[in-house]
């Protein structure tokens, strides 16, 4: 039985003033039956991680330490408190040229540091209209996932759909969902039933449920209503009622 995720993405927001936030989201998180994780900024991991509530990266180097001015490797976000990591985001990809292979080799080192790699992958508004969804998905998937599935989640997250307050509709989060299902017990056979197969772009309180009772999501990754506790606490109110 796999257990529900609602995971925050702060991106690049979030400082001192911010803990308040976190501090609320510990105490929904007690009372919660889902796993409930923030991503915060890097800056604020130990310090969130201090409140007591589960945290995770939002991106690592693949190497294990060195001469990376500028970059966290796998194991410090794990010494900082962190658990997950978030990687192959698309903001990564675009702005920073992220590629499979690069995703694939981070989310390994990952692994290596005893993170849980959140592997993220969407298409864009134009490969969606040339219907070449199903194709793009397939190819993220079979670039950028590690040889093994230890902890490893999935997330589904359209690129035209982040931070637009534009989503899918159910049929399509479903037919993605569906074909990331048969691919992943393709790449990695039984041990696939494990993975967690999240959808992430503007998710709301307000249309949370209906996404959450399409088959094959396990929960989600929020980005810009992860921010205000109290409307992280109607998703993951959603999720438990899911
Ligand atoms: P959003 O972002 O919820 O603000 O659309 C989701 C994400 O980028 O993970």
């Amino acid at each position: 039985m796999k257990r529900p995720l609602a995971a925050g993405n702060w991106k690049m927001n979030g400082t001192a003033t911010d803990l308040a936030e976190a501090q609320a989201i510990a105490q929904i998180q007690a009372k919660a039956s889902c796993e409930v994780l923030i991503c915060p900024p890097a800056t604020l991991l130990s310090k969130v991680a201090d409140l007591g509530v589960a945290v995770g990266g939002q991106d690592c180097h693949s190497a294990g330490a060195g001469a990376h001015t500028g970059d966290i490797s796998a194991a410090m976000l794990a010494d900082a408190g962190a658990r997950y990591v978030i990687l192959g985001h698309s903001e990564r990809r675009a702005d920073h040229g992220e590629t499979d292979a690069l995703v694939r080799a981070k989310a390994t080192a990952a692994q290596a540091a005893g993170l849980a790699p959140i592997v993220c992958v969407g298409e864009t508004l134009a490969q969606r209209e040339a219907q070449e969804t199903l194709a793009v998905i397939g190819a993220q998937l079979d670039g950028s996932l590690p040889a093994d599935a230890t902890g490893l989640v999935v997330a589904y997250e359209p690129v035209w759909a982040i931070g637009t307050g534009k989503v899918p509709t159910l049929d399509q989060i479903a037919e993605v969902h569906q074909f990331m299902q048969t691919r992943l017990a393709e790449i990695f056979g039984t041990s696939a039933e494990d993975i967690r197969m999240l959808y992430g772009g503007s998710v709301k309180a307000a249309n949370a449920a209906q996404i959450f009772a399409v088959p094959g999501v396990d929960g989600a990754l929020v980005g810009g209503a992860s921010l205000k506790s109290g409307d992280f606490a109607g998703i993951i109110a959603a999720l438990d009622a899911a």
